[in-house]
């Protein structure tokens, strides 16, 4: 498995969002894999504890580049950090959530939301999958979530931009598939990570809260084997249970009382 992962996505990952959580846990299983790995986030300190002990653990390259990935300037950052490694794999992780109503998000908030949720990963790719079309081989993969699939009350925004990187990521495994470049939208459920723990949920016993190695196998699993995948067979069975047997308004009625349940109460909106 190792030398056909590398061989088809190495020799360098670059990897969004790549100090904590999922993201740290795609570096450590795309370092397994023997890939070196360029990593991007805000926090230094943690990406440095990162780097030394990915190096030390699995004998691979690490660079990391500290970045806040809400600037208007990325490339111009990124791009000479780069120049010369050959990226076959990007992981377009780095996100933001919060949960509240939508008022009482601050617009600046929202904007920056947008910025690093889809913004950053559209510049990315475009950058990236050129290079990539070229090889004839490479792979991107797109953080999405349960949310993108519909209106999920209380976190309206955030929602909204996992929905374009569902529809993006689809969309460019069909046009970026035929020169052997493979895309993947991964809709990450309810997972065990400090962004999750930050918004304070409650237990649920119809939660079902993966733990990141398990929803990162199953992305690296999916990768070249279709467009989108949900994790979590409890998640996939809900969604598909949902399609089935709702109209779209009682799944958005449905969502959004299970969303006041895991979140709330919620004060009034403005
Ligand atoms: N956990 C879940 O339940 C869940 C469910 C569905 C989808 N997802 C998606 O999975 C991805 C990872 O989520 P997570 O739960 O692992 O989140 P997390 O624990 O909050 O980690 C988010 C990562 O993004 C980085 N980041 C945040 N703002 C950034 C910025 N302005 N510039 C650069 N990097 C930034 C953070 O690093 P710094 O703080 O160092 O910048 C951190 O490494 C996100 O896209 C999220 O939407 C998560």
């Amino acid at each position: 498995m190792t030398d056909s992962f590398s061989t088809k996505y190495g020799p360098w990952a670059l990897i969004t969002g790549a100090s904590r959580g999922l993201g740290a846990e795609f570096a450590r299983q795309c370092a397994e894999r023997g890939l070196n790995l360029v990593l991007i986030a805000t926090n230094t300190e943690l990406l440095k504890s990162q780097q030394k002990s990915l190096k030390n653990d699995y004998g691979v390259d690490v660079k990391v580049i500290p970045l806040d990935l809400s600037r208007e300037d990325i490339l111009p950052v990124i791009t000479p950090a780069t120049n010369g490694l050959e990226i076959g794999l990007l992981v377009n992780n780095a996100g933001v959530s919060k949960v509240h109503p939508f008022l009482q998000q601050p617009l600046d908030f929202s904007l920056k939301q947008l910025h690093v949720n889809s913004r950053a990963g559209l510049i990315l790719t475009h950058h990236f999958s050129r290079k990539m079309v070229e090889r004839r081989r490479g792979g991107i993969i797109f953080l999405s979530s349960g949310s993108a699939m519909y209106g999920t009350a209380y976190c309206a925004n955030y929602a909204a931009t996992k929905a374009y990187n569902l529809i993006i990521a689809e969309t460019l495994w069909y046009e970026l598939g035929g020169y052997g470049v493979d895309v993947l939208g991964f809709m990450a459920g309810s997972t065990k990570t400090p962004g999750w723990d930050a918004n304070n949920p409650k237990p649920n016993r119809l939660v079902k809260v993966m733990d990141t190695k398990a929803a990162v196998t199953e992305a690296l699993k999916a990768l070249g084997k279709k467009p989108s995948h949900i994790a979590g067979t409890t998640n996939r069975l809900g969604y598909f249970f949902m399609g089935k047997v709702m109209s779209r308004s009682g799944a958005i009625r449905t969502l959004a009382k299970s969303m006041e349940k895991l979140f709330g109460p919620f004060t009034e909106n403005t």
